[in-house]
């Protein structure tokens, strides 16, 4: 980005030049440029709002909705020569437009602050954002579920303190990430109600003195309402916190799944095969195939998250109204944006092509005497107290690994030196597939359940969408 120094906004009131340090170090045209379409949108339409109520002229507010315009294509097809000396995303295409149309250029900044004007900006720019991580939510949803489908019977351990519990079906598990990214949608869709509100006319933060409409400017905006306090409208930047909040769950979630796969990868595991296009190798170990999207996404959850801790910081303690410390909520905000949508879009990417291993996931599930509770509630069913139960399953766990069989292979009699109740209707019940289909209740694991919910999440995913939408 070119150096130069030309005249400042404010040269009325100043007789020395900013020093060029200071320039270099309050600029944030580096970062802040990416929001000039969201910047040329909130111009072009206070524009029109003025010439409406005759603040200036129609003709006046076409010329420099047309400058605006050209300056945008400029910039979009990277010939603006953006100014460092200028400051920010603002005052660099102001600066373009009056040298661009002259003296009318000048009237667009009537009725206006930067103060009103970035808020403006960021929140159109964020609105943007949030429904972009709207759709990609839903398209993860979609794979999940088509996931959900598929695997409705596939068997896999389930755990608890990562050691093997009960049996579950990968559809059932799958529906847990499914459940995480739904909620995750919900709170977008939240945020983005608080998001969608005009600081324009809030002025630098008293209001202006100027006749202006408003409601005109945050209908063209597609706004739902004016911001209500025109202090508060410039100064607080809790709807780019709340943003924050909701990315860094995403990315715990996302965090959380990348664990899972990374585990499940190892040939410990052994549960899936990761894409080679989605892994690489070692330099040195001729046998490696590393889950480096997967661990990146667990990484990058650590950057988001301290970008929510920075910009809780960044507003604490700030008074009332605009403080320049605002102008540091944009860099974490950007790059939150970046991460949640690459992560998002890798995980998209990753599932569909990962091999899911099914008769290991059944041989794990077989270890570990997962039915142990089955045989537990057998014998409750039987008329047995549940503690009693408990304690009799637990002896038979016993027996099992003491002869180093699983409990399903015991002999009766075995089984019934542990409880007189058990009778040979005891072995279908001990079964993984039988344990399974007992779970047979809403939100349960039971293969018929897992198909049900993942039905209901299609319809809810629809939902979201018309929510999102409306
Ligand atoms: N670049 C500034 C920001 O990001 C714009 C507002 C500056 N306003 C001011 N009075 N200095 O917040």
């Amino acid at each position: 980005m070119p150096m130069s120094s030309p005249d400042k906004a404010w040269k009325g009131r100043f007789t020395v030049p900013t020093d060029a340090f200071v320039e270099a170090f309050t600029a944030s045209v580096g970062f802040d440029h990416r929001l000039y379409r969201h910047d040329i949108r909130g111009s072009v339409a206070h524009a029109r709002m003025l010439a409406a109520v005759g603040i200036i002229e129609e003709r006046e507010a076409a010329l420099i909705a047309e400058g605006l315009a050209a300056i945008e294509k400029e910039i979009d097809e990277g010939r603006f020569p953006w100014s460092v000396g200028r400051e920010d995303v603002h005052m660099n295409i102001e600066a373009a437009l009056i040298e661009r149309i002259g003296e009318v250029g000048k009237k667009l900044h009537t009725a206006r602050s930067r103060n009103d004007q970035v808020a403006t900006a960021v929140r159109l720019y964020l609105r943007d954002g949030i429904d972009s991580l709207i759709g990609q939510l839903q398209r993860l949803g979609g794979v999940f579920l088509m996931l959900a489908e598929r695997e409705a019977e596939t068997i896999m351990p389930g755990f608890t303190h990562l050691q093997v519990a009960q049996p579950v079906t990968l559809g059932h598990h799958i529906l847990a990430w499914f459940e995480m990214i739904l909620r995750d949608s919900e709170r977008l869709i939240d945020a983005r109600g608080r998001v969608n509100v005009m600081p324009l006319g809030a002025g630098a933060l008293a209001g202006t003195s100027f006749p202006i409409d408003r409601q005109m400017t945050a209908q063209a905006l597609g706004f739902a309402r004016p911001a209500e306090n025109s202090l508060d409208a410039v100064s607080d930047r809790d709807f780019v916190i709340e943003f924050t909040a909701a990315a860094a769950l995403i990315m715990i979630h996302l965090s959380r799944i990348a664990e899972e796969l990374v585990l499940w990868s190892t040939p410990q595991f052994g549960f899936i095969e990761l894409g080679d296009g989605f892994c690489t190798g070692s330099s040195i170990m001729p046998q490696k195939k590393n889950p480096d999207v997967p661990e990146l996404l667990r990484g990058k959850s650590g950057r988001v998250i301290g970008h929510l801790t920075a910009l809780l910081v960044l507003m604490k303690g700030q008074p009332l109204a605009y403080n320049k410390d605002n102008q540091e909520d944009k860099e974490p905000l950007f790059d939150t944006l970046d991460t949640v949508r690459d992560c998002l879009r890798a995980l998209t990417e990753l599932l569909p092509a990962t091999t899911f291993h099914r008769e290991r996931m059944r041989r794990e599930a077989l270890r570990g005497y997962p039915t142990a509770t089955d045989l537990a509630d057998y014998l409750v069913r039987r008329g047995l107290p549940f503690r009693d139960a408990h304690e009799a399953a637990g002896r038979a766990v016993r027996l099992a690994i003491d002869q180093g069989v699983d409990l399903a292979d015991l002999p009766l009699a075995a089984l019934k030196t542990c409880s007189p109740l058990i009778e040979d209707d005891i072995f279908p019940v001990l079964t993984l597939e039988g344990s399974l289909a007992a779970r047979d209740h809403w939100g349960g694991t039971a293969p018929r359940q897992v198909l049900e919910a993942a039905a209901r999440g299609r319809q809810r995913l629809a939902d979201l969408a018309l929510r999102s939408a409306g």
